[in-house]
């Protein structure tokens, strides 16, 4: 179905071209925004503003010709058309016109979103913990925004390859293995099970020990020669290593609903000597201090020398930045990717910076065919406005953040409903407490820090996942007091009163708000669209009386839709719906 935002913008661009037809294609495409003001109308056109100035005409009298120049059909749609202020088209659509929109929407399998013309492959990359050590608050975010994103663009009818890109493949595991090989012994032979907590006990000791004694060092530099050349018993641990931390990571994963594919900084490791090699004849490489390096225009470091990408260090080791650039080669080339999206914390901007225009350079993409985004996060903040640490002082464990916030909604709910049973509490607690995370996360904009609050995540005013649960759990209430079957409902549906038209209006705004957020990836556009629903939802039901009206039935219909939008809204969120709470 197509958005009103977009039909408008067709049937205002057709008169401005009907009204002035020496314009260019560009200058008749008309502006279409939703009205600043409630009361002013529905949408707004300002393009007679900008029109005036190349027809050299006063705006006032633009709009009026734009207006006069509108076909039959888009007329049909209003109730009226006015200009304001200095030439401002305000759009009021009628109501009939509106309430056959929301029929429509409840027929439709996309609510109202349009679907893009072929199916786009979109590669997310998110998550992307290193082996060996615990996933921490700081993956959080990308795990919760790379798994909406992916739901977004799916549900916009695109495939999606969510990819893992785990970091389990470096120097650093030369001497994991060295110490393993001598303190683990047991393990490696199977006789002795182990986790992830052994394992970054193991990681710190090792590391401690390499830099202390050159001995160790030695052996874990030999170890790193055997590891690359493919050792049948390095090879061996490594998996082991690598097993380990998978375990532990897909528990959260399970825990957060969250699907990936694990596709590691190894699995481009032997594609590492390709990339050096075609850079080096494409010209781009330079040297420089024995290490392979690529200068890009305009990037500097803080004292102003030129900042390089280093594709292979002076010891002939590769690196992050190669493996970066053959995972984004194989993205483009293998998997043939129409847009690719690294959801990565803003700290690694200039990374990726760096990646994206080397690839450019290279000929490998171009940026007005294909669309290759980092997507940016800030940092999660404790109470006192500093990163987030748990008492003890270590960075705050995913695990133990989850189990409490789960804890937590298990008290809130308890006494809510104290005869629900054990078994419900508890799926309830799990629901509630994960959903708070995620939509506390993806509801503050994702490029600013946000301070982590179990307190605020749980209440159940203010624009929480709690308070959109229980919005739902409302609407749900109100069909089943009436015991009318939904889906036998006859007759049709009418928005009449101001505050049904509000609601139906944003009902129908859905597809748009989808739209923008598949451009800019901003998932608190979807959060903030759905916590309005809500609230226009509340006032609907405040304003009309719906059980044992005349108006009933189209009520309950508009209720429906109203149910329909927040759940498919919170499922792309990654949110999952209750029936009571
Ligand atoms: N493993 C990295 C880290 O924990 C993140 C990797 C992000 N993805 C990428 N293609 N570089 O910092």
């Amino acid at each position: 179905m197509e958005t009103l935002h977009h039909i408008l913008q067709a049937s205002f661009t057709k008169a401005i071209r009907h009204a002035f037809n020496d314009l260019s294609e560009a200058e008749s495409h008309a502006e279409m925004a939703p009205c600043q003001q409630e009361g002013f109308g529905h949408y707004q056109c300002n393009s007679a503003l900008r029109l005036a100035k190349i027809v050299k005409k006063n705006p006032r009298a633009v709009a009026q010709e734009i207006e006069k120049a509108l076909d039959q059909k888009t007329r049909a749609m209003c109730d009226k058309i006015e200009i304001a202020g200095p030439g401002f088209l305000n759009i009021t659509l009628s109501s009939s016109f509106l309430s056959h929109e929301i029929e429509h929407v409840l027929a439709d399998s996309h609510f109202g979103a349009s679907l893009p013309a072929r199916c786009l492959k979109v590669v997310i990359d998110f998550s992307s913990p290193n082996v060996a050590k615990e996933l921490h608050v700081g993956h959080i975010r990308s795990t919760i925004i790379g798994e909406c994103l992916s739901r977004l663009f799916e549900f916009l009818g695109c495939e999606v390859l969510r990819l893992n890109h785990i970091g389990d493949w470096g120097t650093q595991f030369g001497m994991l293995i060295t110490y393993m090989k001598e303190h683990a012994k047991a393990v490696l032979r199977g006789e002795e099970k182990t986790d992830l907590i052994s394992l970054m006990g193991w990681y710190k000791n090792a590391k401690k020990q390499f830099d202390q004694d050159p001995e160790f060092k030695n052996r874990s530099q030999l170890e790193v020669v055997r590891l690359q050349s493919g050792d049948s018993e390095s090879i061996r641990i490594w998996k082991i290593i690598c097993e380990i931390s998978r375990k532990s990571h897909q528990e959260i994963y399970d825990l957060l609903d969250v699907k990936l594919i694990e596709r590691g900084e190894s699995f481009y490791n032997p594609l590492l000597k390709d990339v050096v090699d075609e850079l080096e004849k494409k010209g781009l490489v330079t040297i420089s201090d024995n290490a392979k390096c690529i200068f890009l225009e305009g990037f500097a470091n803080r004292e102003g020398e030129p900042l390089p990408v280093i594709i292979q260090k002076s010891d002939g080791g590769y690196n992050y930045d190669t493996t970066d650039l053959a995972a984004l080669r194989h993205r483009l080339f293998v998997e043939k990717a129409d847009r690719i999206i690294y959801v990565v914390d803003s700290g690694q901007s200039l990374h990726f910076q760096m990646i994206f225009k080397t690839a450019e350079n290279a000929g490998w993409y171009d940026p007005a065919q294909i669309e290759v985004d980092h997507v940016g996060f800030g940092v999660v903040l404790g109470p006192d406005g500093k990163k987030f640490k748990t008492r003890s002082g270590e960075t705050e464990k995913l695990m133990d953040l989850l189990t409490e916030a789960v804890d937590r909604a298990r008290t809130v709910i308890r006494e809510r409903l104290p005869d629900a049973p054990e078994e419900e509490i508890d799926h309830l607690a799990r629901v509630i407490g994960i959903d708070a995370i995620k939509y506390a996360d993806l509801s503050s904009h994702r490029l600013k820090d946000y301070v982590f609050s179990y307190d605020r995540m749980l209440r159940f005013d203010g624009n929480t996942a709690v308070f959109l649960l229980y919005a739902y759990v409302r609407i749900n209430g109100i069909q089943r007091k009436t015991k009318v079957d939904l889906d036998k409902i006859s007759g049709r549906l009418l928005l009449q009163h101001p505050s049904e038209i509000a609601l139906g209006l944003h009902i129908r705004r859905f597809g748009e708000i989808l739209e923008l957020m598949a451009r800019d990836l901003l998932p608190n556009r979807l959060t903030d669209y759905l916590y309005e629903l809500a609230d226009k939802f509340n006032a609907f039901y405040r304003d009309c009386r719906v059980e044992g009206t005349p108006e009933e039935a189209s009520r309950l219909l508009l209720c429906q839709a109203a149910a329909r939008i927040l759940k498919q809204g919170l499922e792309i969120l990654g949110l999952q719906t209750v029936e009571r709470m």
